[in-house]
């Protein structure tokens, strides 16, 4: 099978490394060789991708920013693919022709005279960096992606973990998306056709492609403070430049699945080279060369604990991948 990948990868001009490392895709920097490491260029090269995967029942494993997998050590055996961070995946813009994006029936917002005078519509390509993002609209005096300021990753990855902060999630402003389905079709969800939950949607059968948003106009300045005093928050609170992969457990209701780790004294608490954050107890770090092992023993281990504690029983948020 390895064969006839590699000739329709090749035959495909598809951007592709063999036995690639893991590690170097994800923000924990760990995980195993991937057999196939694909990085498609168009929608049109993801759609055959795909009818190729489905019909040969390939195994595969899309990857957005890598700042929320947790990769086996023992890697992966067949296709990841990533949506190249450049060209046709990576653009964002103001929609000239937004009327037509929200003026659809199918939408819970329709096209007025006075809306047009407060709010914008952007289009974002899925692989564009979030940042980039949170950066390019506070610049144009655009609000929404404020509060997602310092949360790293792709748009793609944000919409399918509806990423956000606790009281605040990317869907919010969310029009629709374009995705391509895993049998390579390219379609339209309307986010009221979309469920959304705190850190979860129901987009696992589609690649994200590109998504459009509703944000209001804004003085520049005010957007900028909440953007300043967000990353502030953020660098006070959690640890910064080191390999994790943000939170690793959902929120239980109403509390907050750092403060319950700290309450047990877990801080500094390490298997192997996986260590529990002294800023933050609810970050794992890598110090050096941790692997998936002892990071999957501290998460069992964390698990345990508060169960037993608290009766709690910690969800992950990061997701594991074999
Ligand atoms: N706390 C502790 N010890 C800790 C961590 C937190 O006592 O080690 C206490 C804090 O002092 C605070 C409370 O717990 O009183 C809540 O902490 P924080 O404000 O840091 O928020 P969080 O609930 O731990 C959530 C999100 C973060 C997001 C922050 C900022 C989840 C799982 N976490 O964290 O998101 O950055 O709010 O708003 O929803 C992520 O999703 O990867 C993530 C990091």
């Amino acid at each position: 099978m390895s064969t006839d990948i590699e000739k329709f990868l090749s035959s495909g001009k598809y951007k592709y490394k063999i036995n690639e490392p893991l590690s170097k895709h994800t923000t924990l920097g760990i995980g195993g060789n991937a057999d196939f490491f694909v990085e498609v260029e168009t929608e049109e090269k993801l759609c055959d991708l795909l009818k190729f995967i489905n019909k040969n029942k390939i195994k595969f494993f899309i990857l957005g920013g890598g700042t929320n997998t947790l990769f086996s050590d023992d890697g992966f055996k067949g296709i990841i693919i990533k949506l190249l961070q450049s060209n046709n995946f990576n653009k964002i813009g103001i929609l000239d022709d937004w009327k037509i994006v929200i003026n659809n029936k199918d939408t819970e917002l329709p096209y007025s005279e006075e809306l047009a005078m407060t709010i914008e519509i952007i289009s974002v390509a899925a692989a564009a960096s979030l940042q980039a993002v949170v950066k390019q609209t506070a610049e144009q005096g655009l609000s929404g992606f404020e509060y997602l300021a310092g949360i790293p990753g792709t748009v793609g990855g944000a919409i399918f973990g509806n990423a956000g902060v606790k009281e605040w999630s990317i869907s919010d402003n969310l029009i629709k998306i374009e995705i391509v389905d895993f049998d390579g079709n390219k379609k339209i969800l309307e986010k009221k056709n979309i469920n959304f939950e705190y850190r979860k949607s129901n987009l696992s059968n589609c690649i994200i492609t590109r998504a459009f948003f509703r944000l209001k106009k804004t003085d520049k300045n005010d957007i900028l403070n909440v953007v300043l005093h967000e990353l502030e928050k953020r660098k006070l609170s959690q640890p910064i430049g080191v390999k994790s992969a943000g939170c690793v457990f959902k929120n239980p209701q109403n509390d907050s699945a750092g403060r319950l780790i700290d309450s047990l004294s877990l801080k500094n608490y390490n298997i192997g080279e996986i260590e529990i954050s002294a800023k933050h107890a609810n970050f794992f770090v890598n110090k050096s060369n941790g692997t998936a092992k002892d990071m999957l023993e501290l998460i069992s281990f964390v698990k345990k604990k508060v169960f037993e504690k608290y009766n709690i029983r910690l969800e992950t948020e990061i997701r594991m991948v074999k």
